[in-house]
């Protein structure tokens, strides 16, 4: 993967640097800790629901290899789903600081109600990272996408399925949870396409990143468009484009339009295969995981080359400025390039997409 050769390149350089004796303070090469902390650390990982198949599947398994992987096998990770309630992430989050963990890892279910939790473990002394949605408080880091740029893509996506009837298009807008900053960055990158292109006839934003929430909405939009005036779906992500799909098959849709998506899911990725949803954005866990399991440790270990090299972009929150982060890329998953993505990368292999019912669909499109 491209991106992790660049990281690993970066490190390796850094090593280099300290190995040739330029650099002092560092605990010295890429095996050993520094003096700050030793492998023996404890990372505590709050992700935030179960609904979304990516942070079960992936970002947690990808991080807790990681982690163990820079650490001999010495740390461990303290992993929690809040299951999409932001007083239990809370709980869970107290929890880690009352039990001292080394760093914590949020993704935030709310991300203005986790500041309490983020203030209260910088002030016992823990290092907090804003996982995949930008917590507000004194975070220390921030690992993510360009979010603004996955609402861009999946606008986009749109209008080229929509093609020169664009214009006269009617489409529905399923935006995500609203107390998710993504949402609104989602949303922002895809209007920044759609507007004053195509005509939005209803939008909705969706508790939790609910499937029910959108497929019941879903229903309320064909009673209010009609079936046959909804020209595409914005789905903000898989979840919700599944229910969504449903909904428009219930109602008896024969052809479905076009419906975006978002986290390559499984079922979303046959989906795409079958035609029956136009496209998901494709966010490589591996380097979102990775790179903030390595921020983690490179924190705790107090190895700041390391550390540095991974944080060279800068975002603001609402309650912070200039905020270390890394910015992972995202891409357009369609039936194009379906092996150039989550099969070069190893989430998927053809035999996962390819079950009996996608066989026909894969054979046509050259997945074999
Ligand atoms: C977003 C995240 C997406 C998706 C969604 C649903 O914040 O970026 O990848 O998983 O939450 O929980």
């Amino acid at each position: 993967m491209p991106r992790l050769a660049i990281t690993l390149a970066a490190s390796a350089s850094a090593l280099t640097l300290t190995a040739c004796g330029v650099v002092d303070g560092i605990g010295g090469g890429d095996t050993s800790a520094s003096p700050t902390k030793g492998d023996d650390i404890t990372v505590g990982l709050l992700l935030p629901d179960k609904d979304t198949a990516r942070f079960e599947a992936f970002d947690h398994p990808i991080f807790k290899k990681e982690v163990a992987s820079l650490t001999h096998g010495k740390g461990k990770v303290d992993y929690t789903n809040a299951e999409a309630s932001k007083d239990k992430q809370s709980q869970q989050f107290r929890e880690m600081v009352a039990k001292k963990v080394d760093i914590i890892v949020v993704d935030a279910v709310d991300a203005a109600a986790i500041a309490p939790d983020v203030r209260k473990a910088k002030d016992a002394g823990i290092p907090v990272i804003a996982y995949d949605r930008l917590a507000q408080g004194p975070i220390d880091a921030y690992v993510s996408h360009d979010n603004e740029l996955v609402g861009e893509v999946q606008g986009r996506a749109i209008l080229e399925a929509l093609g020169s009837k664009a214009a006269t298009s009617r489409i529905v807008m399923m935006n995500g949870d609203p107390a998710d900053p993504n949402t609104a960055s989602f949303k922002d990158g895809a209007l920044a396409e759609l507007k004053d292109r195509v005509r939005i006839a209803e939008q909705y934003d969706t508790d939790k990143w609910s499937p029910e929430a959108a497929g019941a909405n879903m229903k309320k939009a064909i009673r209010a468009v009609g079936l046959n005036n909804i020209a595409a779906v914005y789905s903000a992500n898989d979840g919700m484009a599944g229910a969504v799909i449903d909904a428009l098959k219930q109602a008896g849709a024969t052809t479905i339009p076009p419906v975006t998506g978002q986290d390559a899911n499984l079922d979303a990725v046959q989906r795409v295969v079958s035609g029956e949803q136009y496209m998901t954005v494709y966010k490589p866990f591996l380097d979102e995981a990775t790179d903030a399991a390595q921020m983690a440790v490179y924190k705790v270990q107090g190895r700041d080359i390391q550390y540095d090299a991974l944080t060279q972009d800068k975002v603001d929150s609402p309650t912070e400025k200039d905020i270390p982060a890394t910015l992972v890329p995202v891409v357009a998953l369609t039936k194009d390039n379906i092996k150039d993505t989550v099969i070069e990368d190893g989430v998927y292999t053809v035999a996962d997409i390819c079950t009996p019912k996608y066989r026909s669909a894969c054979a046509a499109i050259g997945l074999t």
